[in-house]
């Protein structure tokens, strides 16, 4: 029986301190200490011994119990030790790799004006309103002195959504001065982007949805010299301190007098190309003094109060600042021109 012990010690021990993972460790405990484990059955022997040799017997198998047990718990460290070990090196984190770097896209250009002229007209005071592109034929031109009969609302040149011709998409960012005038306190130093829809043809300067950016001031004793004043300032900031601006006369129904704003071509400075068409200048907007008639029709006391407004063509502007040929390429949203920018 002393053998018997000896020999489960050191097959067990062994064993045991091989065992390549807890699973394994726990099934080698079941086996040699368990209840019906191979010490158990030579301790069942124990009954044959004669009284004398019992004892030193006990004493043995206790031996060889607590020697298993602590292999066991050895055993069980060192697992413990190498599976953390190999944990941390399965998780090692390089910090001095390079970070991921994701596309994250950027602003598009005509977006990039828009957010400068925005920046310039906040600073001086004005807000930025909005107004529905769906619009009634009201706001978009009667209210706007353009009276039924008046050739801008021909079927020919406005998307409308009606048959009776009271429903429409806005042909120009115009009909937001007539919200707000209607609906502001005053006074009311606005401007107001948005898209405008006509029935145009694609082609290199044209297309059916384009964008403008609305501006009005309504104020007592607001002239025109506030009007040229605030143009110019804008247009330098936009295009640089040495640009060449003039005023022309023009004719829109809802501004009286009214005039269109020409910089000076940047590509000849002003003698005539094929950019300005040979002329020298570039218009970019139409402006004028508020019609009283319009004011009026917003319950504005025209004894009292004045104004100014224009309207601008967002991509025509972007076109010249980055030196655009095509207007279709705004929209086409072709990321080998949006890179460019
Ligand atoms: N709405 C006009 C257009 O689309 C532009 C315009 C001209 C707007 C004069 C104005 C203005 O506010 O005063 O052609």
């Amino acid at each position: 029986m002393k053998k018997m012990l000896q020999e489960l010690r050191e097959v067990s021990v062994n064993a045991i301190l091989q065992a390549q993972d807890a699973e394994a460790l726990e099934s080698l405990r079941v086996k040699y200490l368990g209840k019906k484990g191979e010490l158990t059955k030579i301790l069942k022997q124990m009954g044959k011994l004669s009284a004398e040799e019992r004892p030193a017997m006990g004493q043995l198998a206790n031996q060889v119990r607590a020697e298993l047990e602590e292999a066991i718990d050895t055993r069980r460290k060192a697992l413990s030790d190498l599976m953390m070990e190999r944990r941390l090196k399965a998780e090692t984190l390089d910090v001095t790799m390079p970070g991921e770097h994701n596309e994250i896209g950027h602003k598009h250009p005509m977006y990039v004006v828009l957010d400068e002229i925005k920046e310039i007209f906040i600073g001086m005071g004005f807000e930025i309103l909005e107004g529905p592109e769906i619009e009634k034929a009201d706001y978009n031109f009667t209210k706007l002195n353009t009276d039924e009969g008046h050739p801008a609302r021909e079927w020919s040149d406005t998307f409308y959504l009606t048959e009776d011709s009271s429903i429409l998409l806005r042909t120009q960012t115009s009909p937001i001065q007539v919200r707000a005038m209607e609906t502001k306190p005053l006074p009311i130093r606005m401007v107001a982007p948005g898209r405008v829809y006509r029935k145009d043809e694609v082609d290199a300067t044209h297309s059916p949805m384009f964008h403008q950016i609305e501006g009005m001031v309504i104020d007592k004793g607001v002239t025109m010299a506030d009007l040229k004043g605030t143009l110019n300032t804008v247009v330098k900031k936009l295009y640089g301190e040495d640009t060449v601006t003039r005023f022309r006369p023009h004719h829109f129904p809802f501004t009286e007098p009214s005039c269109e704003m020409d910089v000076q071509c940047h590509k000849c400075g002003g003698k005539g190309c094929p950019t300005c068409k040979g002329e020298g200048w570039i218009e970019i907007l139409g402006a004028g003094m508020v019609h009283p008639k319009v004011l009026e029709g917003c319950g504005i006391d025209t004894n009292v109060y004045s104004g100014w407004a224009f309207g601008m063509g967002l991509e025509r502007l972007a076109m010249r600042r980055f030196k655009i040929s095509d207007l279709r390429l705004i929209f086409e949203n072709d990321v080998r021109f949006l890179q460019q920018f």
